[in-house]
C-alpha cells in the first residue's frame, strides 16, 4: 500500500498531480500538502489535507510519521522570475526545504521525487538538442538551487540508499492552477488572453525558443519514473524530458488557426528575457525515453486545442 505526501500541492503541477494520484492509489493514501495557499474544494474534500512547511524540519516529519508515509512527491518550490527578485527566499525553499525533505525520507525510508528544470542549464551549455549530461553553469538563483538540488537527490541515494528520482521539467502549460512566478509562463496566459481579449502582450521575444510541455505529460512523467523498474535507471534525479519546443510567434500562429482574429504584440521584460536566453531551446530526452520509456502525449496543436475547449468553457 503507498501512502503518498505531495508537498505543494496547491502549486500548478500539485493541484492536478494530487488529484491524479489519488485516483490511482485511494483518496486517503494521498496527503496534499500546504502552506501559504489553503486548499480549495476539490482538494480538501477528495482527500487529507495537512499544513506543512518544508522549511521547518519537524512539520515535515510530523506529517510523515502521521500518514507513514512511504513517498514524497516534494513540489513546494519558488520559480525563476519570482526567485531572481528574492534569492533568499528561493535558497530557504528550494534547498533547505528539500534538505529536510531528503533527511526525514532517509529516516523513514520515504521514496522522493524532485523536480529539476531547463533552469538547471545556462549560457556555456549547448542550447539546441541539449544532452542528459553536459555542462551546467546556470547564471540564475533559481538555476543555482536546481543543480544543488540535482546533486544533493543524488547523494541521498548513493550514499544513503534513499530511493530519490526526477526530472527536468520545461515549462508546463496547464488550465487549472496558474503558475507562479516562472519564465515561462507568458505559454499559460497567452491561451487565458486569446480567450477572454483575442488579443496578448508577451513578455519573452520572437524568436525565444524553450521546451514546453502539456500538464497531462507532466503528470504523467512524475508517475511513470516514480513506477519506473530501479533496475532500469541510470540516471536518476534530473531526467530531460520534453514534448515541444516553440518560440511565441509558433504559439500564437497554433492560436490563430482556431481563433483566427487573435493578435500578438510584444513588450519584452529584460528579466525574464535574460533568463529564457541562458536556457535550452529545446533539450535531447532519449535518456528518460530509454531507461523508463518517457513519450510525450501532446504536441502543440493537440495541447492548443485542448486549452482552448477547456478555457472556453471556464472563462465566460
Ligand atoms: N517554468 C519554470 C520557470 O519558468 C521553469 O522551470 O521558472
Amino acid at each position: 500500500m503507498k501512502n503518498i505526501l505531495v508537498t505543494g500541492a496547491v502549486g500548478q503541477i500539485g493541484s492536478e498531480l494530487t488529484m491524479e494520484l489519488r485516483k490511482r492509489f485511494g483518496n486517503d493514501n494521498v496527503v496534499a500538502g500546504f502552506h501559504r495557499t489553503k486548499p480549495g474544494d476539490i482538494l480538501k474534500n477528495s482527500g487529507p489535507c495537512e499544513m506543512v512547511d518544508c522549511t521547518n524540519f519537524e512539520q515535515v516529519k510530523d506529517v510523515v510519521k502521521k500518514y507513514n508515509i512511504d513517498t514524497i512527491y516534494h513540489l513546494a518550490a519558488i520559480l525563476s522570475a519570482v526567485a531572481e527578485a528574492k534569492p533568499n527566499l528561493a535558497w530557504n525553499v528550494n534547498i533547505n526545504a528539500l534538505y529536510n525533505v531528503l533527511e526525514v525520507a532517509r529516516e523513514h525510508g520515504c521514496a522522493v521525487f524532485t523536480p529539476s528544470s531547463i533552469g538547471a542549464f545556462g549560457e556555456s551549455t549547448p542550447l539546441d538538442n541539449t544532452p542528459q549530461d553536459t555542462i551546467q553553469r546556470p547564471s540564475t538563483m533559481y538555476g543555482v538551487t536546481k543543480v544543488a538540488g540535482e546533486l544533493l537527490c543524488d547523494y541521498y541515494f548513493k550514499r544513503f540508499g534513499v530511493d530519490t528520482r526526477g526530472v527536468r521539467y520545461p515549462g508546463i502549460i496547464s488550465n487549472e492552477t496558474l503558475p507562479g512566478g516562472g519564465t515561462t509562463d507568458y505559454a499559460v496566459e497567452i491561451y487565458y488572453e486569446a480567450i477572454k481579449n483575442k488579443k496578448y502582450t508577451c513578455n519573452l521575444g520572437k524568436g525565444t525558443f524553450l521546451d514546453m510541455m502539456y500538464m497531462p505529460d507532466a503528470i504523467k512523467a512524475a508517475i511513470d519514473l516514480m513506477e519506473a523498474d530501479p533496475a532500469k535507471l541510470k540516471h536518476r534525479n534530473a531526467f530531460n524530458v520534453t514534448a515541444m519546443s516553440f518560440d511565441p510567434e509558433m504559439i500564437a500562429a497554433s492560436i490563430k488557426k482556431i481563433i483566427p482574429e487573435f493578435e500578438l504584440e510584444y513588450d519584452v521584460d529584460p528579466v525574464r528575457q535574460a533568463i529564457a536566453n541562458s536556457w535550452p531551446n529545446s533539450m535531447d530526452d532519449s535518456a528518460a525515453r530509454e531507461e523508463w520509456g518517457w513519450k510525450p502525449e501532446y504536441d502543440l496543436e493537440a495541447m492548443t486545442k485542448d486549452m482552448l475547449d477547456v478555457l472556453s468553457k471556464k472563462i465566460k
